[in-house]
């Protein structure tokens, strides 16, 4: 028999901004501070109890223990990665009319060879990949997407570099929603693309970038009834919380020392952050993991903010890098990742297109892959493996954001040796390897192996 679980709970959550704290109790349709523009997030003042601070009526060991079950549930939302974590998130009032499609669940690797290659004895890949649109978005849609039906919007809309738009797409027609989608054109993969138009989203290539993009949408939503879904929504973060949950119940609440994540508009490290602060004050876990953020050299808004500005004003650039999610040279959850840069005592580093290159086709022949910003996390570690702010023995983890399948071009590119220039070619030949055309008969492949292979002949 399913459990069956009450959804209400007592503990309310409210909208706060970052900067000035007022409460939000109508947020703007930008979700931005009406006082000062700033960002909002969901703090939850029921939690804050004589006995300390805990969501109410319940205790660590009850709440690990109902998770733990919760995964034999035959109720969607139990099966979803994310609400069955809902205590920790914002009460929602009928639990029937959430728009899941099983989010979360997303699985831990060991990555046996990119351990030997960066100099560590174990490191793990929490694949965000394995999510039901192929990317991490899934885990705060649910619950963004959930919040605009329930407000009553027929439209959602999202400016995107490709995963949060084909998630939107999902998640919308799922729920009976209509959605747009703004894309910069001629910079989102083909696999992302397809999946927004086939999941029945309009959309417009803008000709711009994505931050261009973000600027009209947030126009277009002040003028028309369109539910924002990009990150500055802060009920996608809190779904995006999860990850960290189900990261730590996966590891049997043993803390990693590090956890390095690819930053781009920088929400998901925002919510990663949230999530293991808001354990340690529930007293899930003692320690943090440092949170280390990685970027593309061409799109490194948040390293320059950190290097040269002391993590006090945005330093922003004009983003370019074929890792083509993490173009973004605006970032508007910058505050937010400084913050947990600070709060747990990661690092940012950024790393070169060669570098990206090379650590996805290894993070690739593990038998894992991923899209080419995730392997931005590979390509950090090495670099702060080399600058001793990361030791052999230290657990970490990385968190792979999208599926292999979303940039096959990338991938085809890197292979034939078109994606990069020649000067790079010598240190990413040994991970190429080019499809090779032969006539049809045994002798053809018979001796191609041997070439190529002699030990396995
Ligand atoms: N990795 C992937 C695969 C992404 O799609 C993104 C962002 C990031 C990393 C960076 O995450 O923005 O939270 O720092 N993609 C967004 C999009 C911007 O529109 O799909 P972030």
């Amino acid at each position: 028999m399913p459990q069956s679980v009450s959804f209400v709970r007592e503990s309310l959550d409210q909208l706060r901004c970052i900067a000035c704290g007022r409460v939000a109790e109508h947020p703007a349709k930008s979700f931005r501070c009406s006082a000062c523009g700033d960002l909002l997030e969901i703090t939850y003042p029921g939690w804050r109890t004589d006995q300390g601070p805990r969501p109410s009526g319940l205790n660590v060991a009850s709440l690990k223990a109902l998770w733990r079950t919760r995964r034999k549930s035959l109720l969607p939302l139990d099966q979803s990665g994310v609400w069955r974590f809902r205590e920790l998130l914002p009460a929602f009032p009928d639990g029937s009319k959430v728009i899941t499609l099983r989010e979360g669940n997303t699985p831990i690797y060991e990555l046996r060879r990119c351990a030997r290659i960066a100099g560590m004895n174990t490191l793990l890949a929490k694949h965000q990949g394995m999510n039901p649109t192929g990317s991490f978005k899934d885990t705060g849609m649910t619950l963004a997407a959930s919040v605009a039906r329930a407000q009553g919007f027929t439209w959602v809309g999202c400016a995107s570099t490709g995963n949060t738009s084909a998630s939107m797409a999902a998640y919308a027609a799922y729920g009976g929603m209509r959605s747009l989608v703004l894309i910069p054109e001629g910079k989102v993969s083909w696999g992302k693309l397809s999946q927004a138009l086939d999941y029945g989203a309009l959309t417009y290539q803008l000709k711009t970038d994505f931050d261009g993009c973000l600027r009209v949408l947030n126009e277009v939503v002040e003028r028309v009834p369109i539910y924002l879904l990009n990150s500055v929504n802060p009920y996608r973060i809190e779904g995006q919380k999860t990850t960290a949950i189900e990261l730590l119940e996966q590891l049997d609440w043993q803390v990693p020392e590090h956890v390095i994540v690819p930053g781009g508009n920088l929400g998901n490290s925002s919510a990663l952050g949230k999530a293991f602060l808001e354990l340690k004050e529930l007293g899930f876990i003692e320690n943090l993991p440092k949170i280390s953020i990685i970027q593309a050299e061409g799109a490194n808004a948040l390293v320059r903010t950190m290097r040269e500005a002391g993590g006090k004003r945005l330093i922003p650039v004009q983003a370019e890098t074929a890792a083509s999610a993490i173009r973004i040279g605006n970032p508007a959850s910058w505050k937010k990742a400084v913050c947990v840069l600070e709060q747990t005592g990661g690092t940012v580093e950024q790393v070169s297109e060669a570098e990206i290159a090379l650590a996805k086709a290894e993070i690739g022949s593990d038998g894992i892959g991923c899209e080419p910003a995730s392997a931005v996390t590979l390509a950090g570690l090495k670099r702060l493996v080399k600058a001793g702010f990361i030791q052999p023995r230290d657990g970490v983890v990385l968190i792979l954001t999208g599926h292999v399948l979303k940039d096959p071009e990338y991938t085809l590119k890197f292979h034939r040796e078109e994606l990069l220039a020649t000067d790079d070619a010598e240190i990413l030949r040994k991970q190429q390897r080019a499809p090779v055309v032969l006539e049809a008969i045994a002798d053809a492949v018979i001796s191609a192996l041997k070439k190529a292979e002699p030990a396995g002949s």
